[in-house]
């Protein structure tokens, strides 16, 4: 079996899958949410001392099994260099005492890869990725083969959640209580879907983040409670529209039999309605990972372990590097991962 590990962000996970029928024996998730709540974000120094003290506390649940681990695949990026560091250097750690060797996964790749938990692989397929990090379509043909077809420009789709939750402040992360607070609230106010007269695909949150901002600065001190609902109903309405009107685009010069949402964000209710949608009216097949899979979770770093493990992508302890930042020219759609 394969012992997973993920730590890239705020959630310290472990998971134990089969390698052969790919069947998660174990799984378990420290949520780190609490502690950066008063933040209204992530604290990179904070995180990785969670992450120290949570993963050797998760790793003692896992002893009965230590015996049969045939090896470590753990998170090496994108993600924050600190606590990306912590997860690799358990695996380090693990891979000399268990003498076993370590598979390094893209964190990205695990997101599309909680699709196929305990299932088979079914690429190609088109993916729209949605996290705190990223917002991507993606045309994924094999574990090797995956191009970047539109990114954003500037923030991300869940980052424009958090955004918009602090701005109210309701906290971190944003993206469950946007959506809960939309649901009361009323499109009242006219927040423009970005990029709407632009030829090109791809995303950009930034400018929405500031309608919102300057929305909630005119409401002031006397801002009310329906004031509050109404913001997260007409932003919430604005991104996932954006999202539409881009995935639109792809879809008429791609026309993807298979398409899939990936990602923390891939939890909102509105995203998967309207995606599922705009996918039946292209005849296309939608995949939706279940929802304790869209976040974080080491569940599907040892599913794409298993695909890493059989093509023999195995490095030794001292030969696995961190890469915090997925490079510009990635970010740009130059370059495949
Ligand atoms: O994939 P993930 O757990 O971490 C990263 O890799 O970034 O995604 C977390 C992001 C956060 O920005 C969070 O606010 C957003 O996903 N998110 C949502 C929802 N649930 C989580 N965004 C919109 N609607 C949601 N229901
Ligand atoms: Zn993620």
């Amino acid at each position: 079996m394969i012992l997973s590990i993920e730590s890239s962000c705020d959630d310290s996970s472990l998971a134990l899958t089969k390698i052969d029928t790919r069947e998660l024996l174990f799984h378990k998730k420290i949520s780190q949410e609490l502690a950066h709540s008063t933040y209204g974000g992530v604290v990179p120094e904070l995180a990785a001392r969670l992450h120290a003290a949570a993963l050797p506390k998760i790793l003692e649940e896992t002893a009965p099994y230590l015996k049969e681990i045939q090896a470590i695949a753990v998170t090496n990026e994108p993600g924050l260099s600190v606590s990306l560091l912590e997860g690799v250097m358990m695996a380090k750690a693990l891979s000399i005492a268990l003498a076993v060797p370590i598979v390094p996964i893209n964190h990205l790749k695990g997101h599309i890869y909680s699709l196929f938990i305990e299932q088979e692989e079914k690429l190609p397929m088109g993916v729209l990725l949605v996290s705190g990090g990223h917002t991507q379509i993606l045309d994924a043909k094999s574990y090797d083969d995956i191009k970047i077809l539109a990114s954003t420009l500037d923030d991300s789709f869940g980052e424009s959640f958090d955004k918009t939750a602090k701005m109210l402040r309701l906290g971190y992360p944003g993206g469950n209580i946007i959506e809960e607070y939309a649901k009361l609230g009323q499109k009242r106010f006219n927040f423009t879907i970005p990029m709407q007269k632009s030829k090109n695909i791809a995303f950009s949150y930034s400018g929405l983040k500031n309608q919102v901002r300057v929305a909630v600065q005119k409401l002031g001190e006397s801002i009310s409670q329906q004031d509050m609902y109404d913001i997260a109903a007409s932003f919430q309405d604005a991104a996932i529209n954006h999202i539409l009107k881009q995935c639109e685009k792809i879809f008429k010069q791609n026309a993807f039999k298979e398409f899939a949402i990936v990602g923390g964000a891939s939890a909102n209710q509105m995203l998967r309605e309207k995606m599922g949608d705009l996918c039946e009216k292209f005849g296309t097949k939608l995949y939706l990972p279940p929802l304790e899979f869209c976040s974080d979770n080491a569940a599907m770093i040892g599913r794409a372990g298993i695909e890493a493990y059989g093509l023999k992508r195995f490095v030794l302890p001292h030969e696995i590097k961190i890469n915090p930042k997925t490079s510009q020219a990635l970010l740009q759609g130059k370059m495949s991962f």
